[in-house]
């Protein structure tokens, strides 16, 4: 399995220690939905109709720029699969995104959303942010699951919500940078707060993993 913090075995992007920030995000939701799909499509612009199940849990590493910062994501795919529960909840801790996904062709993953967003509740970290995803949108003719029920739900919940494609190339990319501009915006919230709390600390958040050489303000 791999280690985040195991720099030998990483891929150069992976070690590169040059960015402002870094974020821990998760994929998460039912066997099959298509969260190794894609997270390939958006860190290999790769597609395969293959399905090879994630054992355990997986990450890919890519570098955005989001208004002049660098912002290195460290994406982490977890097993849709009852019997990896364990491992996976146990990378919820210090994830600061969650892409919570389930399959539009899919009765079964939608009814499973509101178990996810518990899980999340659960095992994250309070301020996480979370985007409901409903994937495989190119399969209109199969679909099951209508627009208008995933926003809802998304509103329940309190999230922000995408329909989006793999397979397509439809919204992915959308998908990942709004995920960082609302991390970044609640970011900004947690420096103000603390900031008007003690004006002498400013410097840190629980959300800042910037190195300590450099700037920890976020203008994203
Ligand atoms: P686990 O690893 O078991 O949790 O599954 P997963 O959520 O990672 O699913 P995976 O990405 O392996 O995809 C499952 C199947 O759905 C594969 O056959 C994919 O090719 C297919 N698939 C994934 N995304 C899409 C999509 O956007 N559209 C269509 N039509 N098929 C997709
Ligand atoms: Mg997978």
């Amino acid at each position: 399995m791999a280690s985040a913090n195991d720099t030998r075995q990483m891929p150069k992007d992976a070690a590169d220690q040059n960015f402002d920030y870094m974020f821990k995000l998760l994929i998460i939701g039912n066997s099959s939905v298509g969260k190794t799909s894609f997270l390939f499509r958006y860190a290999d612009d790769s597609f395969t109709s293959d399905f090879v199940s994630t054992v355990g849990i997986d990450f890919k590493v890519k570098t955005v720029y989001r208004n002049e910062k660098r912002v290195k994501l460290q994406i982490w795919d977890t097993a849709g699969q009852e019997r990896y529960r364990t491992i996976t909840t146990a990378y919820y801790r210090g994830a600061m995104g969650f892409l919570l996904m389930y399959d539009i062709s899919n009765q079964e993953s939608f009814n499973a959303v509101q178990d996810w967003a518990t899980q999340i509740k659960t095992y994250s970290w309070d301020n996480a942010q979370v985007i409901l995803v409903g994937n495989k949108c190119d399969l209109e003719d199969d679909r099951v699951i209508p627009t208008e029920d995933g926003k809802r739900l998304a509103d329940e919940l309190g999230l922000e919500f995408f329909e989006a494609s793999a397979k397509d190339n439809i919204n992915v990319k959308q998908v990942f940078e709004r995920l960082v501009d609302i991390i970044c915006e609640k970011m900004n919230e947690s420096l103000d707060a603390s900031s008007g709390m003690n004006s002498t600390n400013h410097k840190n958040t629980a959300l800042n993993e910037t190195p300590a050489s450099q700037s920890s303000s976020c203008s994203c």
